[in-house]
């Protein structure tokens, strides 16, 4: 099995990108990330076995954090140790540069957030019902962002509501959540409010929001809390019993 790290700036060799695409075909139902494969801008490691593609990691820098992401090993070769193998040389890559890491990693079962552990980093967020139909259609899968950078939470400077037709999520971004607009989130669909310690209090004590941890905001590249709507998509996200192997620690919110 060979690891190859290609370093941002460089093109895959020919044929490599529909390979890589093909790796995530056979495992997904629909998977949103298939055009980063070919994007030059990220850091990508590709495990490859008799010319053939058995697992990939990228890692692409949004802000001051590098954030991790599409870990897939195909699943013929799977708790062989490829996945911790790719891990740690991203991971290293990474490190290497001085930078700190984000990853919002899925709850289909216990082994990325396992491997997240041993890498040092620890969860800061609980997301439940966060992907929608990604690996079998009808799928409320679940995630637990991870980071190893040191969490400041800042005010956010403006307001802003980002929707994502195709992911199917909603994020308001307020340092004062106004109720009009929080009434106006998606009922269905997965909908998070980020907001800093002004905002905390008021949206602690508004029905139907939870505390599911902290959050990046790749817009203004700062740290705020996250409030996750309980609504359709948490309960759908709760009744498909997603496997969280590790809660963040307790947040010091000051309520
Ligand atoms: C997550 C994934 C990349 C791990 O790849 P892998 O090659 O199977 O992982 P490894 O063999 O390196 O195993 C890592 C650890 O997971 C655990 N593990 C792996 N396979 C396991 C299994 N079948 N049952 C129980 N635990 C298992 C082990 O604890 C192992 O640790 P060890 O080194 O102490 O034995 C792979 O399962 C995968 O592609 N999953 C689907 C996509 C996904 O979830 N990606 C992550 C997105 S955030």
């Amino acid at each position: 099995m060979n690891l190859t790290v290609y370093e941002p700036g460089t093109d895959l060799p020919p044929g490599m990108v529909a390979a890589v695409h093909e790796l995530f075909r056979a495992s997904y139902h629909r998977y949103h990330y298939l055009a980063e494969v070919a994007s030059t801008g990220r850091i990508k490691v590709i495990a490859t076995a008799h010319d053939r593609v058995c697992g990939y990691a990228s890692a692409s820098r949004t802000g001051k954090l590098y954030r991790l992401a599409n870990l897939l090993v195909d699943l013929g070769s799977r708790g062989a140790g490829l996945g911790r193998r790719l891990e740690r040389v991203r991971y290293d890559c990474v490190r290497d540069r001085g930078m700190s890491c984000y990853v919002s990693c899925t709850c289909e079962d216990s082994t990325s957030q396992v491997l997240k552990l041993d890498l040092g980093m620890r969860p800061v967020a609980v997301k439940i019902g966060y992907r929608a139909d990604v690996v079998r259609p009808g799928e409320r899968g679940s995630a637990v962002v991870f980071t190893d950078d040191a969490i400041e939470v800042a005010e956010p400077q403006d307001d802003s509501i980002v929707r994502n037709d195709a992911l199917r999520r909603t994020r308001y971004v307020s340092a004062d959540p106004k109720p009009e607009v929080l009434a106006g989130l998606p009922a269905d669909d997965f909908a998070e409010v980020l907001t800093g310690s002004g905002g905390l209090r008021r949206m602690a004590g508004m029905p139907g929001f939870r505390l599911a941890g902290h959050e990046y905001d790749a817009v203004d590249a700062q740290w705020h809390y996250c409030f996750q709507a309980c609504n359709a998509a948490y309960e759908e996200g709760m009744r498909q019993q997603p496997t969280i192997a590790v809660m963040p620690e307790q947040l010091d919110v000051g309520l």
